[in-house]
């Protein structure tokens, strides 16, 4: 995913630009140290188990001004078992990791990219849990909702001096198959949905924004959004 500069200055938030969807998220009364510790639920109950859809929250931290992701990609099916590859994310320049899930770089610029399979119910809704274990090390863990199941997707450390979570950011869904083309279809979009959580840190009120359409197929990506009891969901596609 690539970020363009007038693009960043035009928007409040950073808005990956191949993105089809936006959806700001906040937690009011954050202290000016930051959250230490974040979950994002999402539910994808109604994505094709196919590849193609991210389905992403973005985070800041403070002191820094490039932004972390976490989310969930659909996979095809493995041995007719339901698939479901997790990320987390930093793009900020001197991230750390010796994790073995995370590789250096993200999107082909600074940070450090890190991911995990699982084989898991696209039922069930997970907590994508983001938690400063010491010092400025994260650690991201995809969190179960229904079975309780943890696994780590992986860990990094930013440079000193970085802060805590900020209080509010913007996620996405993106076709990033897109990305690698020279032109699309808007028509051509498969249709997916997902539901994006409330976010959740404890002592906190954590809010979304209604889902909106934005890139280069405004008006013709099959967009639809509603609130939910769980939070807000939206398919695009056809
Ligand atoms: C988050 O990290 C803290 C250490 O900073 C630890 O005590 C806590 O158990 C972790 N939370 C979860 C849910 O793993």
């Amino acid at each position: 995913m690539k970020l363009v500069q007038s693009i960043i200055l035009a928007l409040p938030f950073l808005q990956p630009t191949t993105a089809l969807v936006g959806i700001s998220w906040s937690v009011s009364d954050v202290p000016s140290t930051g959250l230490t510790e974040l979950s994002f639920p999402m539910n994808v109950n109604s994505a094709p188990h196919e590849t193609g859809f991210y389905f992403a929250q973005q985070f800041n931290f403070i002191n820094q001004k490039d932004v972390g992701y976490t989310g969930l990609q659909p996979r095809e099916d493995s041995n007719s078992k339901p698939v479901l590859h997790a990320a987390f994310s930093s793009f900020i320049s001197g991230t750390k990791s010796s994790d073995e899930n995370c590789i250096d770089g993200a999107d082909g610029g600074a940070g450090v990219s890190c991911a995990v399979d699982i084989e898991g119910s696209y039922a069930h809704t997970y907590q994508l849990h983001i938690n400063n274990t010491a010092g400025t090390t994260w650690v991201g863990t995809l969190i179960d909702s229904v079975s309780g199941s943890e696994t780590r997707i992986g860990s990094y450390e930013l440079p000193a001096g970085s802060g805590g979570i900020q209080g509010s950011q913007m996620g996405f869904v993106e076709y990033y198959p897109w990305n690698a083309q020279e032109s699309h279809q808007c028509g051509d979009l498969p249709k997916t949905a997902v539901t994006f959580g409330y976010p959740v840190a404890e002592g906190y009120d954590g809010k979304l924004e209604k889902a909106y359409e934005y890139g280069d197929c405004v008006g013709k990506a099959g967009f639809e959004t509603h609130y939910t009891a769980d939070g807000v969901e939206t398919s695009v596609g056809f």
